[in-house]
């Protein structure tokens, strides 16, 4: 069952969405060269916790930190650590999730670390439409499926790889919640969304394969060629319009 949030509800998470951009913020003024991943943990936890929210990934099965950190073939759940440093050339995924009152925001985004080359920059402007190819699709009335095909249709065009083993989904009062969003798939099928469903949509891309593995941390996720990966996410509401992006600031609502 996909749950449909009230007015109430959806005012929380967009609090949550809020608190989530500003700790992207305060990571995005903090990554140069040099910098460790564990030390945009603490900037983000701060930021998280000094507005009177709680980190949504701090001891979500078991993990300990409050953003994942994922360095160029790292796809996802990269672990924070101070030996992680970063250095020109890199691209590095920042994933964050914040519980204000109960509810839940998560969005990611994939920043360059200095200069980067032609193929890294094309990985994170693909990527990243890729999101709003398929947020087009999110609008009551649409399948779920619908978004997954955009996503997938859009990306296919430039020969990258579509993590399959990792989802979208629902998100509300937990982190994961019903339904799982595939970046890939057929138009027209599963769920029908309707005005007040809360989705996390979250394309994550390879430049080469689309296979990848789990490192022995149990955690961490990398491409199996070692080629990079990128990976952004907002978690929205679904509108009678169409959907409104929940994990923003407010000043960027004009
Ligand atoms: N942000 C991830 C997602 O979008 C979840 C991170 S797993 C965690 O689903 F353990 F770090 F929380
Ligand atoms: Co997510």
């Amino acid at each position: 069952m996909v749950s449909i949030k009230s007015k109430r509800e959806i005012e929380l998470m967009r609090k949550a969405g809020e608190i989530n951009a500003l700790a992207h913020k305060a990571i995005a003024e903090a990554i140069k060269p040099g910098v460790s991943t564990l030390e945009l943990d603490l900037i983000a936890e701060r930021v998280i916790t000094s507005n009177g929210a709680t980190p949504s990934f701090k001891g979500y099965q078991g993990y300990k930190h409050t953003i994942c950190a994922s360095i160029n073939e790292v796809v996802i759940h990269g672990i924070p650590n101070r030996k992680h440093i970063l250095k020109k050339g890199d691209i590095i995924a920042i994933d964050i999730g914040t519980c204000y009152k109960g509810y839940h925001g998560d969005s990611a985004m994939t920043h360059s670390v200095g200069e980067i080359n032609e193929d890294k920059a094309k990985l994170l402007e693909v990527t990243e439409r890729s999101l709003y190819e398929g947020l087009k699709y999110a609008k009551a009335g649409n399948h779920l499926s619908d978004i997954s095909h955009a996503i997938e249709k859009f990306v296919k065009q430039y020969g990258y790889g579509i993590v399959q083993e990792f989802t979208g989904h629902g998100i509300g009062q937990s982190l994961h919640e019903e339904p799982s969003i595939p970046n890939y798939g057929k138009a027209g099928e599963g769920v029908i969304l309707k005005e007040g469903m809360t989705l996390a949509i979250e394309p994550m891309i390879n430049l080469g394969t689309a296979k990848v593995r789990i490192l022995k941390d149990g955690w961490t996720v990398v491409t199996i060629d070692k080629k990079p990966s990128a990976h952004f996410e907002h978690t929205v509401v679904i509108t009678k319009e169409g959907y409104e992006i929940l994990t923003k600031l407010e000043e960027d609502d004009v």
